[in-house]
């Protein structure tokens, strides 16, 4: 967050009466309204950020950004649940509460085999979290030092968690105001542990062998990619490049504000670590030279995600989750019970494409799991409108679209609308090469005067057809083009569903394709 917490915390608590006021009138007596069928949201109360994920003994674990003390944020705790498959979650009780040394904000945890830290317990690894403690009284007091990196652990299964006797294990010695969002994997090249954390307007790395004496490698950053907010949520990890057996490794930074499209966004760098340097990648570095960003999403609600430590080798993916949604109005969102929803899974893949290394993210294969009934849709061309279904509110499309060479259809995709003339829309202008969502008409926006918005994402498609994959679910849209090549994902509150579906555009054809109704989670 760019904002001081101690100003936001003060104005979420000034909004939250308006916002309860302003819920109850779009929502009529329905608590539950807006809320998702298979997005992950809390049972209740505030969520921000994914935390801790990790993988172990047949559970995703997912921790999260949590105010139980009300729906806007305040102070933080880490929420947790656990899943078989990323999909179906198990509430818990909180993970982590506040104490002395301060708040419990964003971080990581891992699966520490080897146990090196030497918390395990009867031949058991240790599960063990590594978090920034973020004091209040300290910022109160106009201090720098309030944020440094503290861990705790667990021995059985994540169930519950004692804290370092020796905490902090990275003392805020320098002053940095911003000084948060540790990320730890194991490195097998260096043999050690490696923690990159946002510092600003950069990232610091620190290696440990045990988890808790660390020390600086480096610093990456200060010159690449864009510095217009202050960079949060870092998450360095190695991966293979598809198809050539060559590693890599990628960081992933969100910055808030400073996103394409407005607010909170995340952007990415492609390059190689030795255990000290991550140095980018030299064709890389030639994409964010100069303030520029390469993002990972280019929609509005895609935030401070990152990825799940200790997957199996055996399944070899790299899996991300996000926040779904953005610091400019999540405080205010119409939802009367809880606030916010994580994005889907998404498998995360790194390319040699024409531009150079990119990031490719598709929803994970478990979602398949959630099909019921499909509907085929006939190939056609596209003249006007073609409404093709009844949409169910949690709902994929799967549509393919085909122009001829030489030609450039008028902008083209799919619609969802209700009853009351209310629509969000997604699609390809070929003109401008660009993929789009336009929810400047989807409904209740008037919480905040940065919700309404059509944005866009540079794409060039590689011939003259676009595969649209879109998931739908009650108020989200995410849309993922040619397998992810680019990604839009938009949250939306319409005062009544969305049921109808259009497909538009003109000089275009639609290839056979599929909408599947999708099946509630709780
Ligand atoms: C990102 C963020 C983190 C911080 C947390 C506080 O959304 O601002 O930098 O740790 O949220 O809740």
């Amino acid at each position: 967050m760019k904002y001081s917490f101690l100003i936001l915390f003060a104005l979420c608590c000034l909004f939250a009466c308006d916002t309860a006021k302003n819920s109850r009138a779009t929502s009529g007596s329905d608590a539950e309204r807006h809320r998702p069928a298979f997005h992950f949201t809390p049972p209740e109360k505030w969520m921000n950020d994914p935390n801790g994920m990790f993988f172990y003994e047949g559970e995703y674990h997912l921790f999260y950004q949590y105010y139980p003390g009300g729906t806007v944020w305040g102070p933080m705790h880490w929420g947790h649940a656990v899943s078989p498959d990323m999909v179906h979650w198990k509430h818990l009780p909180v993970a982590l509460y506040p104490d002395s040394l301060g708040l419990i904000f964003s971080g990581s945890a891992v699966v520490d085999w080897n146990n090196t830290s030497g918390f395990g317990k009867n031949g058991r690894p240790p599960l063990v979290a590594i978090f920034t403690h973020h004091l209040m009284a300290g910022e109160k007091a106009g201090r720098h030092d309030f944020q440094y990196q503290s861990i705790a652990y667990s021995t059985d299964k994540g169930r519950t968690w004692t804290k370092y006797a020796g905490n902090p294990v990275i003392p805020n010695t320098a002053g940095i105001h911003d000084f948060r969002d540790p990320k730890v994997i194991w490195d097998k090249q260096s043999k050690q542990w490696v923690m990159a954390f946002a510092a600003g307007n950069h990232v610091k790395l620190w290696g440990s062998p045990d988890l808790k004496h660390w020390t600086h490698l480096s610093d990456f950053g200060r010159e690449w990619g864009s510095h217009a907010g202050v960079w949060e949520c870092p998450d360095l990890f190695p991966v293979t490049v598809d198809g050539s057996g060559e590693q890599k490794w990628v960081l992933l930074l969100s910055i808030n504000p400073g996103a394409p499209n407005g607010g909170s966004g995340t952007q990415y760098f492609a390059g190689n670590f030795d255990g000290k340097n991550f140095v980018l990648d030299e064709r890389f570095a030639a994409s964010v030279r100069g303030e520029k960003g390469i993002w990972l999403d280019y929609g509005r609600d895609n935030y401070a995600g990152v990825t799940w430590s200790d997957i199996p080798a055996s399944d070899g993916r790299r899996l991300f989750l996000g926040w779904m949604s953005n610091w400019d109005y999540a405080t205010l969102v119409p939802t009367a019970s809880w606030r916010s929803a994580m994005t889907v899974p998404r498998a995360l893949r790194l390319k040699n494409t024409p531009e150079g290394l990119r990031l490719y993210s598709e929803p994970v294969r478990e979602l398949a799991s959630l099909r019921g009934k499909k509907t085929d849709i006939p190939a056609a061309d596209i003249d006007g409108n073609l409404v093709i279904n009844t949409l169910s509110t949690a709902s994929e499309i799967d549509l393919e679209f085909e122009w001829k060479a030489g030609e450039t259809p008028q902008p083209f995709g799919l619609e969802l609308f209700n009853a009351r003339g209310e629509q969000v829309s997604a699609g390809f202008d070929a003109a401008k090469q660009q993929l789009f969502i336009d929810r400047s008409k989807s409904g209740n926006m008037a919480f905040s005067p940065k919700f309404s918005s059509r944005e866009v994402a540079p794409y060039r498609p590689a011939g003259q057809r676009i595969r649209l994959h879109c998931l739908i679910d009650v108020a989200s849209i995410e849309v993922f083009a040619d397998g992810g090549a680019c990604a839009m994902t938009d949250i939306f509150f319409p005062t009544e569903d969305f049921t109808g579906l259009r497909v538009f555009g003109k000089g275009v054809r639609v290839l056979p394709g599929k909408v599947w109704d999708l099946k509630k989670v709780r």
